[in-house]
């Protein structure tokens, strides 16, 4: 964890210890010694609870404000055009917004809900809100020492990576369409394969344009040096979109990726995935993982 990173490094389906998925109960992660940083006790039984934004102070603000406008000076040439169109409705900076003005908006534009979350909350109760068109988004803030990096996902990830997109509506149906897999990837046994999904799209995307290669992972647009790492280093690897491969790839969350797949347009990414995915995860299964750094000779490279 020595390299420096704007945005968080825990995949919130990967990290979730299944075992205490009962009700609103504490959510345990991966690593085991870290306590949950939210207030798991004013959960619902789904982990929605309530924003509390009279709770923020005004050094919350100011922070979701610093964090906003570091990302948003960087976004042109960077970030893909209906992110950058639709980053707008999360309102004016000065304040971090209030979730249920938000949700109006977004709920106008595609029937996306924003909901709160005490944090990461287990991958059922995760694919289940998508399923419903609800997009949880964790109340707290980071603390003004982690302005560069935080572990865990807290409201300006949340909300500045993930909201914007959800105004496009292919994206926003791919986004309902991945909790109703996930649900179904619970009952196979493949949530790993189909986490890799999520890692690879949601969070570390990039996206084939007119103008040349864009972001669109909320991993990568919230965060303040993977945007051009992702974009614009010769480092990393760039790779043709392919679920197959994709669900065979492992990823890394203590550092930059070594290798993002590109998609041609959003469009593309709900087709690719609609099919029934079990025979997918068969043969994933058989054919065995790749290491982050991987090529094949079958990779479309760009
Ligand atoms: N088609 C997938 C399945 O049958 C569901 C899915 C859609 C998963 C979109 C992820 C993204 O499981
Ligand atoms: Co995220």
């Amino acid at each position: 964890m020595a390299e420096v990173r704007g945005e968080v490094k825990t995949d919130p389906n990967a990290v979730v210890d299944r075992a205490v998925n009962l009700g609103a109960a504490p959510v345990t992660y991966g690593q085991g010694d870290r306590p949950p940083r939210g207030d798991y006790a004013s959960a619902r039984a789904d982990y929605t609870c309530d924003q509390n934004w009279s709770a923020y102070t005004d050094a919350d603000h100011d922070l979701y404000r610093r964090l906003y406008e570091r990302q948003a000076a960087q976004l042109s040439g960077l970030a893909c055009d209906e992110f950058i169109a639709a980053v707008e409705h999360l309102g004016p900076p000065a304040q971090i917004p209030r979730f249920d003005a938000l949700s109006d908006t977004v709920y106008r534009a595609t029937r996306w809900e924003v909901v709160a979350v005490p944090g990461l909350i287990p991958e059922e109760a995760f694919f289940a809100l998508l399923s419903q068109r609800r997009f949880p988004v964790t109340g707290w803030i980071r603390k003004p020492e982690e302005f560069d990096y935080v572990v865990e996902p807290d409201v300006f990830h949340d909300l500045f990576g993930h909201v914007p997109l959800l105004f496009n509506p292919a994206f926003a149906d791919y986004m309902q369409a991945y909790g109703a897999g996930g649900l179904k990837a619970s009952l196979l046994g493949s949530c790993e394969h189909l986490a890799r999904l999520y890692w690879y799209t949601v969070e570390f995307g990039l996206i084939d344009t007119k103008a040349g290669l864009r972001a669109y992972g909320a991993g990568i647009l919230s965060s303040a040096g993977e945007l051009r790492h992702s974009v614009i280093s010769p480092a990393p690897q760039r790779l043709g979109f392919d679920v197959e491969r994709i669900m065979r790839t492992r990823y890394r969350i203590d550092s930059y990726q070594s290798t993002y797949f590109v998609i041609d347009s959003f469009r593309q990414l709900f087709e690719a995935t609609a099919p029934d995915f079990r025979p997918l995860y068969e043969r994933v299964a058989q054919l065995g993982e790749l290491g982050a750094e991987q090529r094949l000779p079958t990779d479309r490279v760009f």
